[in-house]
């Protein structure tokens, strides 16, 4: 399997951070996907693909840091997404949930980082919050990208939207959460070629483990659910994520 999302350079992961990759590796996580959350954020997240074999590196702005986004880090960030083991560009998007930076700089930062993932033939990891017309409209505007929707959440509308434009769609633990019935329907209508697994650790804990960290060694109680709600087998569930994740990353092996 394949933790397609996780934030594990973050300081929650520095007491312990071999012991959480280990613990993925033996749950039968064999590759994670570091998404880069800001410029210093992304710079530790190819750092962290060039210590762990089994890690690899998105780069990007999250919207939250729309606000400080400027042309230094454009470039840092178009340099950064040319290194060895980069694939894909995120978590870039919408968020006006929190709106913790202006929508009129989230929009362009994410129209620009949109257009460096074009010119270097990268992937995107899209995050999109209470702002699913904006998020279609410049991803439309943008075709043909390849992208994946990051912890899913909203309608059947929006999936069935993201999936006419070719996109994947990736589900979080909040899945077992008591009140997530509409995500659990929304994993059950989802194809099973365009799904993705992810935790967005540390956030995003399972029931019965709210409040403390995530990590990747989730994925597996998240892929068994998963296979619970389509009642298929664990192993239907894992080949085809994992297979998805493999194509859409281009990773080997
Ligand atoms: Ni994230």
């Amino acid at each position: 399997m394949i933790d397609t999302h996780c934030h594990l350079d973050f300081p929650e992961f520095d007491p312990d951070r071999d012991e959480v990759i280990r613990r993925a590796k033996e749950a039968g996580i064999d590759f994670i996907i570091n998404a880069g959350s800001s410029l210093q954020n992304s710079i530790s997240s190819v750092e962290l693909a060039r210590r762990y074999e089994n890690v690899y590196a998105a780069v990007g702005i999250h919207p939250h840091d729309a606000d400080t986004f400027d042309k230094n880090t454009l470039d840092a960030i178009i340099e950064l997404a040319k290194k060895d083991k980069v694939v894909a560009l995120g978590e870039i998007g919408l968020d006006y949930f929190k709106n913790f930076s202006k929508k009129e700089n989230q929009l362009p930062a994410f129209v620009s980082l949109i257009k460096v993932a074009k010119d270097i033939g990268l992937p995107l990891i899209i995050h999109s919050r209470e702002a699913k017309a904006d998020t279609l409209r410049i991803l439309k505007e943008a075709m043909p990208v390849s992208a994946v929707v990051h912890c899913f959440s909203g309608d059947e509308e929006f999936l069935k939207s993201c999936l006419d434009l070719g996109f994947f769609v990736s589900f979080t633990c909040n899945l077992t959460y008591k009140k997530a019935q509409n995500l659990r329907d929304l994993v059950k209508q989802a194809p099973l070629d365009r799904l993705m697994l992810e935790t967005d650790a540390p956030y995003l804990s399972p029931e019965g483990q709210r409040g403390r960290r995530n990590e990747p060694a989730n994925v597996r109680l998240l892929a068994e659910l998963v296979a619970e709600i389509r009642g298929v087998s664990l192993d239907d569930i894992a080949r085809a994520t994992t297979d998805n994740a493999k194509k859409f990353f281009r990773l080997e092996g």
